[in-house]
């Protein structure tokens, strides 16, 4: 009966409502209906596209509205809670009408616009959490209104501006939330009025000053959160007095001076964190009082002494972080003891010294130990199997010695094996493989030697290998398929021979593969269609041979390739149907027939090597697709035809390298639009025409090569706009006209070779401005005429000057017998006369024949020359005239063999510098990147505060270690990316 009697009602009220809403508020209570309107013209405002505010209709009695919370009497709404429903639009100014309000919780959806100062007429407001938005603006003043207030939560927003002083009026106030956000100034001196307040997160802003020593009037505060801001000064000695505190953490900030001994009176601490500070001396023998101190983390300051906290005394320590300080000595010998919790203990990259810490291996709970970086000698010990939970054995960089001790297999629970850059030596023991959880073991940077055994192969979990630099030998072992989590192989730089086990193409989650420098021979099996989601792949410097398998075209996600220095022959064609390719470098093999245009589908291609080998054709135009090109290299192929003008959209590149070819065709003017072009080599082809003044404007340009083609015309004036030219050879063409002056502009030369042209007029004055000149000045067999000029004395640098068969006369510039870096000179064959300086009696004969009355050593003296020419010789002078040509031609050869090896140090000096990621050249590490001193474990965000909840999350996000072991990982990509 009542039932229907509702229903009844219902229908009832329905359609009333259909026909006038304010008539329905007049049956019902006044204060419900104003809070219906109100809300309805709240929900007017916002957006919500999941439905959260479907009920909220004038149908529906408000207080059975979703979200809605109302008083014991259903006459006022006390709550209103849509926390996380996915709803957008402003925070309405309608809602500071709800005078009865004591919850507002607006947390967690996609609300922008601002905070409505309005909103501090809520009198009765307990709870106002907004956290998890996209608010902005200031946070208004009139908070401070909300005398009630117990939880402030507004973190995770854009709020900038400063914390209004006026939020020390909150006097009930439990929690304050302001992490995340964007807020600066300072923490308002009056914090200590908040003598309720348990929990205060400040975490990740701009907040800067002093951490005002009034805080110690938050008598009940147990969580606070500061990290991640500006804060500087000393860490004030009266939060010493916060007896309640459990959580401090005061991370990346830039707090100095010493910890305060305070502390140690904060019994309930159970998580510090001051990581990312500046403070510095001793760590108090004091905080060993903190008995319940779980997580410890004292690292990145400039903390020295030695280790001075003990986990006999921390009996609750979970988490000991010290590393990246100066820390000093030992591990004191009472550190440990049965039945210890501490789990990770990181103290990478201090200066600790002695052998292995065996102290250490007592506190056998400890899962991740890290004493990478510091200067641990001596062996690993055989006991490390005490460690029966390790997980992660870090130990990279110090000087350890000794062989890997065969105990390591007896530590079922190892995943990580981190042993790089020490002087270990021995072979890896066979008993690794029982390591079935082992993922990833670096050993990168030692002296190990002997096979890869077998057995490592039954390590199934195994996802990186980086064995780097080492002398291992024999082969790769045939069972390595059965790696089927692999995804980095890095063997380079070992003494490995045999060839590529085809098993490994089961490796099908390889993604780098690096065998380079090796003595790895045979063919690349076709298993290798299998590895699809290898991107890396580097084998330069082996003896591998034959033809690349067609099925390798299956490969899409290849980026990387370099085979350079091989014997690899046949087309290329299969490697090139990745369009994903970065790099390709296949420089000094015997690959054969045309470049295949689909290269150019690599649009991204950035480095392309090709050099040394027996390419044929045309360079394919299609390459004008390849707009990131950076470097261009042809060089030493049998290609024909012209430069395609395509190539002139790649701007982005800086090294041209087409000479020994039997290219033809005009240099292209376009060649001037190429701003970071550095160096351009198209010497040993068939070029014709005119040297293109457009050159001029590839203002970048340091090394320009065009000798020996069939170049005619002039030089342009505008060669003088390449002032940052080192290198310009021109030699071996058909040039004609005068060197411009302008040439002086060209002040970073220090090769030129304008040889072997029909270049006329006198030799400029203003050559003896390119005081930078060393490896030659060399403008023989042309039509130089006049005198040679007295500045070329400048040069002081210059190590070899050739004149040599011109028209040159007059004397020898006395300012050349200035050139004492000079040691070859040739002027022979020209018109000069007179006194040779003396200081260039040195040189053989030859450097000065055939010139009509030169006189002086090594020549005749000046005072018998006039009878010189009619001297007649005897047969014996003859004889030791050419025993003397043959002897100074041989010197004369050495010396050029030096002077060829030392241009060729030089360029290769040059071609180092340029040489980028993937290119076959060692490059030393920079060994202070490992470990855990970068950049990404400085956030200090493992196991801090829950920012809005307040809940400690020092399991969740599992520590240090895992950014840690991260950046090693990284290093190690990075590292396997030489
Ligand atoms: C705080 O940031 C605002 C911009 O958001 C700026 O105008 C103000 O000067 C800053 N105040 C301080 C103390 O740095
Ligand atoms: C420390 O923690 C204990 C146990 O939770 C608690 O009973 C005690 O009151 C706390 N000490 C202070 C000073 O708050
Ligand atoms: C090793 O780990 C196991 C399983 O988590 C645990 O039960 C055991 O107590 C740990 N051993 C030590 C010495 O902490």
């Amino acid at each position: 009966m009542k039932h229907i009697f509702s229903n009844w009602l219902c229908h009832f009220l329905l359609l009333l409502a259909t026909l006038d809403t304010s008539f329905v508020a007049t049956l019902s209570n006044d204060a419900d209906t104003t809070d219906t309107n109100l809300l309805l013209r709240v929900k007017s405002e916002l957006v919500d596209p999941l439905g959260a505010m479907k009920n909220w209709s004038p149908t529906t009695h408000v207080c059975k509205w979703n979200g809605i919370t109302c008083d014991v009497n259903q006459k006022h709404v006390i709550g209103l809670n849509l926390s996380g429903s996915g709803i957008s639009g402003s925070i309405s100014v309608e809602l500071s009408n709800l005078i009865s309000l004591q919850t507002l919780d607006l947390s967690s959806n996609s609300l922008n616009g601002s905070i409505p100062l309005e909103l501090g007429s809520l009198k009765n407001l307990r709870t106002l959490q907004l956290y998890s938005n996209y608010l902005s603006g200031n946070i208004p003043k009139e908070i401070g209104n909300l005398k009630k207030l117990q939880v402030l939560r507004i973190g995770d927003n854009f709020l900038t501006g400063g914390i209004p002083p006026s939020i020390i009026n909150l006097s009930e106030l439990n929690v304050l939330g302001l992490g995340y956000c964007h807020l600066n100034g300072t923490i308002p001196v009056g914090i200590g009025n908040l003598k309720n307040l348990v929990s205060l997160d400040f975490q990740m802003n701009s907040l800067s000053g002093l951490i005002p020593k009034e805080i110690k009037g938050c008598e009940m505060l147990q969580n606070f959160a500061g990290s991640n801001n500006m804060f500087e000064g000393e860490i004030p000695s009266s939060i010493g007095s916060l007896k309640a505190l459990r959580i401090l953490n005061l991370a990346n900030n830039s707090l100095s001076g010493p910890i305060p001994i305070s502390l140690s009176y904060l019994s309930n601490l159970t998580y510090l964190n001051l990581l990312g500070n500046k403070l510095n001396g001793e760590i108090p023998y004091e905080l060993n009082s903190l008995i319940q101190m779980q997580k410890l983390d004292l690292s990145s300051n400039n903390f020295s002494g030695s280790i001075l906290v003990l986990n006999t005394k921390l009996k609750s320590l979970e988490t000991l972080v010290l590393s990246d300080n100066f820390l000093t000595g030992k591990i004191p010998s009472s550190f440990c003891f049965k039945g210890s919790k501490l789990n990770q203990i990181f103290l990478a990259n201090n200066i600790f010294s002695g052998k292995f810490p065996l102290e250490l291996l007592n506190c056998s709970s400890i899962q991740q130990l890290d004493l990478s970086g510091n200067s641990f000698e001596g062996g690993i010990p055989s006991s490390i199997d005490k460690l029966q939970n390790l997980t992660d054995l870090v130990l990279n960089n110090n000087t350890f010695v000794g062989s890997l001790p065969r105990e390591i297999g007896n530590i079922s629970t190892l995943e990580g094996l981190f042993l790089f850059g020490n002087f270990l030596t021995g072979e890896i023991p066979v008993e690794i493989g029982r390591l079935k959880r082992l993922n990833t073991i670096y050993l990168y940077d030692n002296q190990m030697s002997g096979f890869i055994p077998r057995e490592l192969t039954n390590c199934t979990s195994l996802s990186e290998i980086d064995f780097f630099g080492n002398h291992f030998t024999g082969h790769i072992p045939e069972t390595i398929g059965k790696l089927k989590n692999l995804v980095l192989l890095h063997l380079r730089q070992n003494d490995l021979s045999g060839s590529i086990p085809p098993s490994l193409g089961y490796c099908k989650s390889l993604q780098v593969l690096a065998l380079a420098d090796n003595k790895l021979s045979g063919s690349i099996p076709h298993t290798f269609s299998y590895l699809s989601e290898l991107f890396k792949i580097t084998l330069y410097n082996n003896s591998f041979e034959g033809p690349i398998p067609h099925s390798l075209s299956s490969l899409k996600n290849l980026k990387i390739i370099n085979f350079s220095h091989n014997k690899f022959s046949g087309s290329f064609f299969p490697l090139t149907s990745s369009n994903s390719l970065t790099l390709l470098d296949l420089t000094n093999n015997s690959f054969s027939g045309p470049i295949p245009s689909n290269l150019a589908n690599s649009v991204n291609l950035h480095r392309l090597r090709l050099g040394y080998n027996n390419l044929t054709g045309t360079i394919p135009s299609e390459f004008g697709q390849l707009n990131d090109l950076n470097f261009f290299d042809l060089s030493f192929n049998s290609l024909t035809g012209e430069i395609p003008p395509q190539l002139s959209n790649s701007r982005k590149i800086e090294h041209i390298l087409l000479s020994n070819n039997r290219l033809s065709g005009k240099i292209p003017n376009w060649l001037g639009i190429f701003q970071q072009l550095g160096e351009l080599d198209l010497s040993y082809n068939n070029f014709t025409g005119k040297l293109p003044s457009e050159i001029g404007n590839c203002s970048n340009l340091l090394k320009l090569c065009l000798h020996n083609n069939n170049l005619s015309g002039e030089i342009p004036q505008e060669i003088g706009n390449l002032t940052s030219l080192n290198v310009f050879n021109i030699q071996s063409n058909s040039l004609n006209g005068h060197i411009p002056s302008t040439i002086q502009q060209c002040k970073k030369l220090y090769e030129l070779r304008l040889s072997q042209n029909f270049l006329t007029g006198t030799i400029p004055f203003e050559l003896g401005e390119l005081d930078e000149l060393q490896v030659i000045l060399d403008l023989s067999k042309n039509l130089f005429t006049g005198e040679i000029p007295s500045s070329l004395g400048n040069l002081m640098k210059l190590e070899r000057l050739n004149l040599s068969f011109n028209q040159l006369q007059g004397k020898v510039p006395t300012s050349l017998g200035k050139l004492t870096s000079l040691h070859v000179l040739n002027l022979s064959n020209n018109h000069l006369e007179g006194q040779i300086p003396s200081t260039f009696s040195g040189f053989p004969r030859s450097s000065f024949l055939n010139n009509n009355r030169l006189c002086g050593s090594p020549l005749v003296s000046c005072t018998g020359s006039t009878s010189q020419g009619k001297m007649q010789l005897s047969n014996t002078q003859v004889a030791v005239i050419i025993v003397a040509i043959v002897f100074t031609s041989t010197v004369i050869c050495l010396v050029m063999l030096y002077i060829m090896l030392r241009i060729w140090c030089n360029w290769r000096k040059v071609s180092i510098s340029n040489d980028a990621d993937g290119g076959n050249v060692a490059m030393k590490k920079e060994e202070s990147r490992w470990g855990c001193n970068d950049q990404k474990t400085r956030n200090g965000e493992y196991w801090n505060m829950n920012s809005f909840g307040f809940i400690p999350s020092p399991d969740k996000n599992n520590s240090v270690t895992t950014t840690c072991f991260f950046n090693i990982k990284m290093e190690a990509m990075e590292n396997a990316n030489k």
